[in-house]
C-alpha cells in the first residue's frame, strides 16, 4: 500500500489504460484525509476532465444539493469515481478501465478508513456492492463488507435525467443521514 503522497503522484502519471491518451487531467478524487464517508462515482466528464476535480460539473452541482438536503457540505466527505480519467464521450468505463484503476481506489479506502460508502449510480454498485446489483431494485439498501457499510444511491446525472427517482433517493439519503449520526463522530 501507498501512502497518499506517493499514492497522488503515481496517479498523476498514470499510463495502465487507454484513458491515458485522451484525459487532460487525472481525477485523482477529493476530500479530508479522514473523511469517514466517502461517494464514488463512475467517471470524470468534461469539466471533472478540465479541471482535475470530481463532480464539478451539472451532475456534480446536483450532488451538492442532495447533500445539502441532509446538512451535508462537500468538504466534509471524500469525492472519487471508479475510473480517474474520462472516458470519451463520457460513455462507460470498460471493464478493463476499471480492472486496471480499481487498485487506487482500494488504496484510498484503506488510508482512508471510511465508515460509509455511498456508490453513485449502477457502475460503481457493480463493482463495488455486488456484480449483479440491480440499482432499480435495490438503492437505498445498506450491507457490511470489510467492516464498512456501503449503500447505493442513483447517480446525480440519473436525476437530472428522470426527475421521477428523485422522492425515492430523498428517502435514501435520509437513511444515510441517519447512519451517519449512528456511524460518524462529531464532524457531522
Ligand atoms: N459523473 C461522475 O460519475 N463523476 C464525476 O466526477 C462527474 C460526473
Ligand atoms: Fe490510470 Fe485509472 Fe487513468 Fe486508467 S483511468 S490511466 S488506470 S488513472
Amino acid at each position: 500500500m501507498l501512502d497518499w503522497d506517493t499514492l497522488y503522484a503515481e496517479c498523476m502519471s498514470c499510463q495502465k489504460c487507454g484513458l491515458a491518451e485522451t484525459r487532460t487531467n487525472v481525477v485523482f478524487g477529493e476530500g479530508p484525509r479522514d473523511a469517514e464517508v466517502m461517494f464514488i462515482g463512475e467517471g470524470p466528464g468534461e469539466q471533472e476532465d478540465k479541471t482535475g476535480r470530481p463532480f464539478v460539473g451539472r451532475a456534480g452541482k446536483f450532488l451538492d444539493d442532495m447533500l445539502a438536503m441532509i446538512d451535508l457540505d462537500r468538504s466534509k466527505v471524500f469525492i472519487g469515481n471508479m475510473v480517474k480519467c474520462r472516458p470519451p464521450q463520457n460513455r462507460d468505463p470498460l471493464n478493463t478501465e476499471q480492472e486496471a484503476c480499481i487498485g487506487y481506489l482500494r488504496n484510498q479506502v484503506a488510508l482512508l478508513k471510511p465508515k460509509i460508502i455511498v456508490c453513485l449510480g449502477r457502475i460503481s454498485a457493480i463493482k463495488l456492492i455486488r456484480d449483479d446489483y440491480k440499482i432499480t431494485k435495490e438503492h437505498g439498501q445498506w450491507v457490511e463488507k470489510a467492516g464498512i457499510q456501503m449503500t447505493a444511491i442513483y447517480h446525480p446525472s440519473a436525476l437530472l435525467r428522470d426527475p421521477r427517482k428523485r422522492p425515492e433517493t430523498f428517502e435514501d439519503l435520509k437513511e444515510l443521514q441517519s447512519k451517519i449520526r449512528d456511524l460518524c463522530t462529531d464532524t457531522y
